[in-house]
């Protein structure tokens, strides 16, 4: 067998791609793909999404708490790299991929149009993990495209699933 300890958590995925965003105090709004999450707790419903603490993301996070899981379709491939290769600081991420926000039911930070399901969180605690800050959030509002999400199910091939790296899969 291989030993395969730098990339251990490959073996971890697949795991599906979403939009995070986030929002600081002073209202900046921002937006980077990420794939480290995971249920955490089904009552109360509970999340846990982890986050390099170098990332602006994660700055935003520390303000104000809150942030938002948007699963995009098929299709948006390219919002996906924009969004996973550049930093908010430095570029204003909507504008360039561009992505349109609207309004979230119970948090501040924006929820993008055209995703197909939407998570909106607020942390209760951080733990410090390393390289990473994992935000373990309530889930406040959750909704998602009928379309898409049948019986309890993704339907297949409607949702990118990231291998590692630069791979994306659909199943
Ligand atoms: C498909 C994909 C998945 C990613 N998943 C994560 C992740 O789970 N956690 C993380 O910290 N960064 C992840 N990244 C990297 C960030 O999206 C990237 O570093 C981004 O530029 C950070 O943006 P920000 O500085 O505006 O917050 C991922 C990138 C891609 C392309």
């Amino acid at each position: 067998m291989k030993n395969l300890s730098e990339n251990f958590y490959r073996l971890l995925h697949p795991k599906i791609v979403f939009l995070l965003t986030s929002v600081g105090k002073d209202g900046r709004i921002n937006v980077m793909s990420c794939a480290w999450a995971t249920p955490a707790s089904e009552e109360p419903p509970k999340i846990i999404v982890c986050v390099s603490k170098e990332h602006y993301t994660t700055e935003l996070i520390l303000e104000t708490g809150e942030f938002a899981i948007n699963i995009p379709p098929k299709g948006m491939e390219k919002a996906i790299w924009i969004c996973g290769s550049k930093s908010g600081r430095k570029t204003n991420k909507f504008k360039e991929a561009q992505l349109k926000i609207f309004k979230a039911e119970k948090i501040s930070a924006p929820l993008v149009e055209g995703c197909i399901g939407f998570l909106e969180c607020k942390v209760v605690s951080t733990i410090d993990a390393g390289e990473c800050y994992a935000f373990l959030a309530d889930v406040l509002n959750c909704k998602v495209e009928e379309k898409y999400f049948v019986k309890n199910l993704w339907k297949s091939d409607s949702v990118p699933m990231h291998l590692g790296g630069k791979k994306i899969v659909y199943f």
